[in-house]
């Protein structure tokens, strides 16, 4: 089922693809379900895969620039085409872009909107398989609809091992974080997920304010298309099981007995005797965090511990994108959310 991604492996997983079954593969950000993209069927068999509602669009990913155009319109505005080409520099990489779909991308892949997210991953395991599929390939991150996004092929194996023809395996994802998603159908482009990718970066490419394009939904200008981002913005929730709370919310008055601890740099306080502890940085390096995040959450989620301590950043550069992914982890956990969808 997992399968080293040498030659043979890439032929097989291409041609697993070209009939319509599902790929895992490994990115620079995150493990992704892959499918045809032009292909309904084969899509439709990434919903069922992951339990994931159809409302929530999925990221097409193509080999190169040259190729962008299996996914998005030929007849993109000109001051768009301009935009695209002014963010060639950050491909192959972690940036999702948002821009008018092909019409040979079906609704499936978009929840019937009528843009598409676009990238081009910077890993080279994808880039070979992309190479050699003459179609765009839609690949959500490889993990139930809700749960932790997968950072190395055991972790597809654990959860959606059944579900896959084949999981390449191309190590452990360097970044451990999902790509910044960014529309270019609003006026200035907003980015709609904080990533791997960080703002203050495209903010320097495209010489605008960071804040203009952080700015919520409810303040972007391009009216016409705001309701089109709008299933964009669903709550996902990146959750582990184990309730989790930051460091500085403890209440040491009512912690349980059987407690993880996610620290962040050598000094950062233990609180109890932890049953578990995993350091992802001796000093906060973000990205060395970024990296093993995910690993951590999901490791110490297989441990039945009772609650999930976990240390928090600055939410600047790749420090938002951490606390973005662990808000959404600590979300179902807050008493008075009761609104919010319950596992198990
Ligand atoms: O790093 C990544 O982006 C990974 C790897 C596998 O490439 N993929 C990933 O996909 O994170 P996924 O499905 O977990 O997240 C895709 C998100 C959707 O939930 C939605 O928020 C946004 O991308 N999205 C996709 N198409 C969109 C569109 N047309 N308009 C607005 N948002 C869109
Ligand atoms: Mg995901």
């Amino acid at each position: 089922m997992i399968r080293p991604a040498d030659t043979a492996a890439l032929q097989d997983a291409a041609a697993w693809l070209r009939r319509g079954e599902l790929v895992a593969f490994p990115t620079e950000t995150v493990y992704g379900l892959g499918a045809n993209a032009w292909d309904a069927h084969a899509v439709a068999k990434i919903f069922a895969a992951k339990g994931r509602p159809a409302t929530n669009p999925l990221i097409v990913h193509v080999a190169s620039v040259d190729r962008l155009g299996y996914a998005i319109s030929d007849k993109l505005p000109a001051e768009m085409q301009d935009l695209v080409q002014s963010l060639a520099p950050f491909w192959p990489g972690p940036l999702t872009i948002v821009v008018p779909r092909h019409r040979r991308i079906p609704d499936i892949v978009t929840a019937g909107l009528d843009t598409v997210g676009v990238r081009i991953p910077a890993h080279p395991v994808a880039l070979a398989l992309l190479n050699l599929c003459e179609f765009p390939v839609a690949a959500p991150s490889a993990n139930p609809s809700n749960y932790v996004s997968p950072t190395c092929a055991a972790h597809v194996e654990r959860e959606l091992g059944a579900k896959v023809a084949m999981i390449l395996d191309g190590g452990p994802c360097q970044a451990g974080i999902e790509s910044t998603i960014l529309s270019l159908v609003e006026h200035p482009p907003r980015v709609l997920r904080a990533g791997a990718l960080s703002a203050e970066e495209l903010a320097d490419r495209l010489k605008l304010p960071v804040a203009t394009l952080l700015r919520p939904a409810s303040q972007a200008s391009g009216v016409k298309h705001s309701a089109q981002s709008a299933p964009g913005q669903l709550p996902e929730h990146y959750s582990p099981h184990t309730p989790l709370v930051f460091a500085h919310e403890v209440d040491m008055q009512t912690l349980p007995s059987r407690v993880g601890r996610i620290v962040f740099r050598a000094t950062s306080p233990l609180f109890v005797q932890a049953a578990e502890i995993v350091r992802l940085s001796d000093d906060g390096d973000l990205r060395q965090i970024a990296r093993g995040l995910f690993a951590a959450l999901r490791e110490l989620d297989q441990r039945r511990l009772d609650l999930l301590i976990v240390d928090t950043c600055e939410e600047e550069g790749l420090g938002l994108a951490i606390m973005d992914r662990l808000r959404r982890a600590r979300q179902r956990t807050r008493p008075g959310r009761a609104d919010l969808p319950q596992k198990d």
